[in-house]
């Protein structure tokens, strides 16, 4: 399975925070928002990861996240000319895509919960049409909403309705069979004038090949598109990172508890990032993992233990 992450828009909804610097580098706390769409898709074990964004923007994302080589992953790049759309990722990727199944997910879209890595892993490999992932909203006007079936078949859905028939808004992240290349190619713009997602959806309802998997409470989904959800993410990663002095999305160490790299690559990755309590914890991760194999390395995916010696609780958050 291959992996997008679209990172372009105009972030107008931040101006003028975004005049300069694209919304998706912005931080969240402690590291750059895109490294949490990125964190996502490693977890869900996707190694070949392309990046769109705007002409403008590609060069500071080349920058932040490089060939991807040092994660143990393979990151390329892609222009998108103008933001017509989300949909548009799976025709500027189509040949990224081949002929694999592709994840798509937001780069301003942050998601953490207890279980979600294994979540990932278990509904990953079947990809069989489009797999969408749902969460209850006090304001689903503002997304797309979703109703499934008791099966979890996906039987309604509309994009930024008046009246909403569900909670449920329809998360920025999304698997799909490659059926998706040719639907994406035959959509038409929207009256908005973009390719839109929800119309890719549609797609697959009609072929009643759309799941809807709930994240239902207890678990945390943010958009991060305004100054107000901006703060709020930041101060919510903020809260827990302190608390149990482990990081959220820190990529390294995803790649290090994958198995993409070893624990000698993840402390010269922090080395590099040492004068930061970010570069610290990357550190301590590593020199905790050191002698263990794979699988206990693998077996507290997601964080759950952090460093073994609790360093990275006592350094890691100082900075
Ligand atoms: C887009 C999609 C919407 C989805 C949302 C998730 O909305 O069109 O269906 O619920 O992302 O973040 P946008 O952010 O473009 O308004």
């Amino acid at each position: 399975m291959k992996g997008i992450i679209l990172a372009g828009g105009n972030g107008t909804r931040l101006h003028p925070i975004t005049l300069g610097v694209s919304k998706q580098l912005l931080p969240v706390y402690d590291k750059p928002m895109i490294y949490y769409p990125l964190s996502v898709l490693m977890l869900a074990g996707i190694r070949d990861i392309l990046v769109i964004s705007s002409p403008r923007d590609l060069p500071q994302y080349r920058a932040v996240l490089g060939d991807g080589s040092s994660l143990g992953i393979s990151l390329s790049y892609a222009e998108q000319l103008a933001p017509r759309g989300l949909a548009e990722a799976f025709t500027i990727g189509a040949g990224h895509i081949g002929d694999e199944s592709v994840a798509l997910i937001l780069g301003d879209n942050i998601f953490h919960g207890p279980g979600f890595s294994l979540l990932l892993q278990e509904h990953v490999p079947h990809t069989d049409g489009a797999l969408l992932f749902g969460y209850p909203v006090r304001d689903p006007e503002r997304y797309g909403v979703g109703e499934a079936d008791d099966r979890g078949r996906l039987v309604s859905l509309e994009e930024k309705p008046a009246r909403p028939r569900s909670n449920r808004a329809i998360t920025g992240l999304y698997f799909y069979d490659n059926d998706i290349v040719s639907i994406a190619r035959e959509l038409r713009p929207s009256p908005r004038g973009e390719l839109e997602i929800t119309d890719v959806n549609r797609h697959y309802l009609a072929r009643g090949k759309a799941h809807l998997v709930d994240l239902g409470r207890g678990f945390t989904w943010l958009d991060t598109g305004t100054h107000d959800s901006l703060l709020e993410a930041g101060t919510y990663i903020q809260a827990l990172e302190r608390r149990q002095g482990l990081r959220i999305a820190c990529v390294e160490e995803v790649a290090l508890r994958k198995g993409f790299i070893s624990p000698q690559e993840c402390y010269r990755l922090g080395e590099r990032l040492g004068y930061s309590g970010y570069g610290r914890y990357v550190m301590d991760v590593a020199e905790s993992l050191r002698g263990a194999g794979p699988e206990e390395r693998g077996g507290s995916i997601g964080a759950e233990h952090g460093p073994r010696r609790g360093i990275g609780a006592a350094v890691g958050l100082k900075a």
